[in-house]
């Protein structure tokens, strides 16, 4: 899966990405106040922080930090997806400068922010240990000391023990403007890595038109994204899990020294 193909899959989803959601509106506050409860516990904040989302897709973690009073830029690999995240922020009265960046080189300066967010299993679209140092070596460039990076993932370790073939349908909206969408899994013999196939069935006057996209995911376990966040240089790495944290993920949180 070459980086173009990671773009396009989502650059071609961006304008329905929305509809991954029964209520993405709802998400956008719920994952953004989680993810800010979390911020402001572990940095002492009492006011808003500078926080990068370097995979910030249309804006669901972004625009809910920035709704709580955080100074947020987004990245995003697809120049599509962080289009819409900016255009959803003005549309809300919010500043969110966003830009198509790959998190492998990030176009920001050393130290520049006090929390990097890679939400929603953004990380796993890397498929060899060299991208995945690479990525966490930027985000930790980018981060002042002491600053907090937040990476969440599918619940992988479980995901892994059970190698599911397809994801429960999600519908969306109601009636003749429900859509639905779902995924189909294909795993590669190293029992690691799957190629996914993204269905959305979407209305077309009385009947279906069905949008088909493809890509590759590494199924990370907490334990080996454990290691190469070690590796990369943070320290007290740990997981936080949904029950915990309200958020809809597990997430692991880390400093930099
Ligand atoms: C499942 S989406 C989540 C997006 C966003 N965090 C959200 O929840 O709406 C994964 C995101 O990772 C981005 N992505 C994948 N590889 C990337 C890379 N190398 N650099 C930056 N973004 C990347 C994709 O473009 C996509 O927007």
């Amino acid at each position: 899966m070459t980086d173009a193909s990671v773009a396009r899959f989502y650059d071609q989803l961006a304008a329905d990405y929305h509809l991954i959601y029964g209520d993405w509106d709802g998400a956008v506050v719920r994952q953004g106040k989680a993810l800010d409860a979390l911020i402001r516990s572990a940095l002492g904040a009492e006011s808003g922080v500078a926080v990068l989302d370097c995979a910030c897709g249309i804006g669901t973690q972004a625009l809910g930090l920035a709704m709580l009073g955080h100074r947020v830029t987004g990245s995003d690999i697809s120049a599509v997806a962080a289009e819409r995240a900016a255009r959803e922020a003005a549309r809300r009265g919010l500043d969110l400068p966003t830009q198509a960046a790959d998190m492998r080189s990030l176009p920001f300066e050393d130290a520049a922010f006090d929390v990097v967010v890679c939400a929603d299993n953004a990380l796993p679209h890397l498929l060899t240990a060299e991208d995945v140092r690479t990525a966490l070596g930027e985000m930790r460039r980018v981060l002042r000391r002491d600053g907090l990076l937040l990476v969440s993932t599918r619940p992988y370790d479980e995901i892994r023990q059970a190698h599911p073939v397809s994801t429960s349908p999600q519908t969306h909206g109601s009636g003749r403007e429900r859509s639905i969408t779902f995924q189909l899994w294909d795993w590669h013999e190293d029992g690691e890595r799957y190629d996914l196939e993204h269905f959305q069935l979407l209305p077309e006057g009385d009947d279906w038109r069905v949008a088909v996209r493809r890509t590759t995911y590494w199924a990370l376990t907490r334990h080996q994204l454990t290691g190469f966040v070690t590796d990369a240089g943070f320290h007290e790495p740990a997981w936080l899990l949904p029950e915990a944290t309200s958020f809809f993920q597990p997430l692991l949180a880390a400093r930099v020294p």
